[in-house]
């Protein structure tokens, strides 16, 4: 029997452990050398699939393909480019069937969010369609946590961590400035139509009181009036005040508040920029010295303060895809299950990819408190298992943390380019 290969490709916005569950895939295909061939990686993703630019990752070392789960951003390039519907973009379609074809590929992995998997369920359609059937498995990642059907999403966890540590830190700065300096700090931070991460934030408070006193959520339409009186409440009774603000908050007539005019391959408005929007609110109305600071980039790759249980859900979805392959499965992504809340267990479920295509899972209502401005105790019951545990990288004599860069060696090229 000749073996076939595998091919991954990570997709969309990278994560703090996009890494760890390409290690998880790997590391599982390698011990499964009798059944399967090769593991290569789209050079940025599915870009790279239609240019023939396929990573060879049986060239790196054991090392370094192990330093992947402690290493942020994406390991072999991600993109932002969209399939259409297979009418649409037949040809797209037909040449990724040829170079599966040229390249003996048996099984492809789509590393992303909800996009991903409506592409990743295309293209096992289209395989069948076209004659050359490919298994394919969605594996899950999104710092956003707006998948369906899985309990969290790989990434997010991390990135929690890192926003309800740094609302903790920077409200301990904000704290001891404000008798005679700043009095207000806006924590903006990414998600787009979904607040889970803002609702992270709220983690940082441990008793009543505590920092963030206002978090702005995109799930509901801002009511600035009753912002300003909340902030101006908290300035007068704590001293100072803590705000997170999630990057899609919409005002009451469902305009974004920071909307850059920007769009990506698939429509989404490039978000960003509503901190400063927010800060403005308060000089204008209230007139505190304000900080503002817009988390951005550095919440989506701050491996140093990963997540323990995140990592570890990362690379099990990586893992388990590997598994679902070999069990003969496709069209499925690998989920995680949560089976208790306290202790907080959770296992490896399975879902079809077309129930968790292009859709976005957002805050319930019961997760954000009543006057629209924190999290209940639901919200807490859930978010806290998924910050917690640390997982730090090894750390090298010059103070900086070990992250490997890979060699990314092509495999020869077989096809004519492609027109894309
Ligand atoms: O979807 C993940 C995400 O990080 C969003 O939270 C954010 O709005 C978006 O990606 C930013 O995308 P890009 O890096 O392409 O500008």
């Amino acid at each position: 029997m000749i073996k076939k290969n595998l091919l991954y490709a990570q997709s969309g916005g990278v994560t703090p452990v996009i890494n760890a569950t390409a290690c998880g895939l790997i590391e599982e295909a390698r011990r499964h050398k009798d059944r399967l061939g090769k593991v290569y990686a789209g050079k940025d993703g599915i870009l790279g699939i239609l240019n023939e630019q396929l990573i060879d990752t049986s060239k790196e070392s054991k090392a370094d393909i192990a330093a992947l789960r402690h290493t942020p951003g994406g390991g072999f390039g991600s993109c932002r480019f969209k399939l259409k519907g297979i009418e649409e973009s037949r040809a797209q379609y037909e040449r990724l069937i040829e170079v599966f074809k040229a390249h003996n590929i048996g099984y492809f992995f789509y590393n992303g969010g909800g996009d991903s998997a409506d592409t990743a369920y295309k293209v096992s359609q289209i395989s069948d369609k076209l004659g050359f059937p490919v298994q394919c498995i969605g594996v899950p990642k999104t710092i956003d946590n707006d998948l369906p059907i899985t309990d969290s999403c790989p990434g997010f966890g991390s990135v929690a961590k890192y926003v309800a540590v740094s609302v903790m830190e920077a409200s301990l700065d904000v704290e001891s400035m404000a008798s005679s300096s700043t009095r207000v700090f806006v924590l903006e931070v990414m998600g787009r139509h979904a607040g889970w991460i803002a609702a992270a934030g709220g983690l940082a408070q441990q008793k009543p009181g505590d920092p963030p006193h206002v978090i702005l959520f995109p799930e509901l339409p801002l009511d600035q009036e009753a912002m300003l009186k909340k902030v101006d409440k908290a300035v007068k009774t704590h001293g100072y005040c803590t705000i997170v603000v999630s990057e899609g908050v919409r005002d009451q007539q469902g305009r974004f508040l920071a909307d850059s005019g920007r769009r990506d391959a698939f429509g989404h408005a490039q978000l960003g920029g509503v901190a400063p929007v927010v800060a403005g609110m308060i000089t204008s109305a209230l007139g505190y010295k304000n900080h503002w600071a817009v988390s951005d980039y550095l919440q989506r790759s701050a491996r140093h303060i990963a997540s323990k249980n995140d990592v570890d859900q990362a690379y099990a979805m990586g893992k388990a895809a590997v598994e679902l392959a070999l069990q003969g499965k496709t069209g499925v992504m690998p989920v995680v299950v949560r089976t208790s809340d306290s202790p907080y267990r959770w296992k490896v479920g399975e879902a079809d990819l077309a129930k968790v295509a292009n859709r976005e899972k957002m805050m319930p209502r019961n997760f954000i408190s009543k006057d629209g401005f924190g999290i209940t105790a639901a919200a807490r019951r859930y978010l806290e298992p998924l910050i917690q545990g640390e997982d730090y990288p090894p750390y090298g004599a010059d103070g900086l943390p070990k992250y490997v860069r890979l060699k990314k060696l092509l495999v020869p090229q077989k096809l004519a380019p492609f027109e894309l």
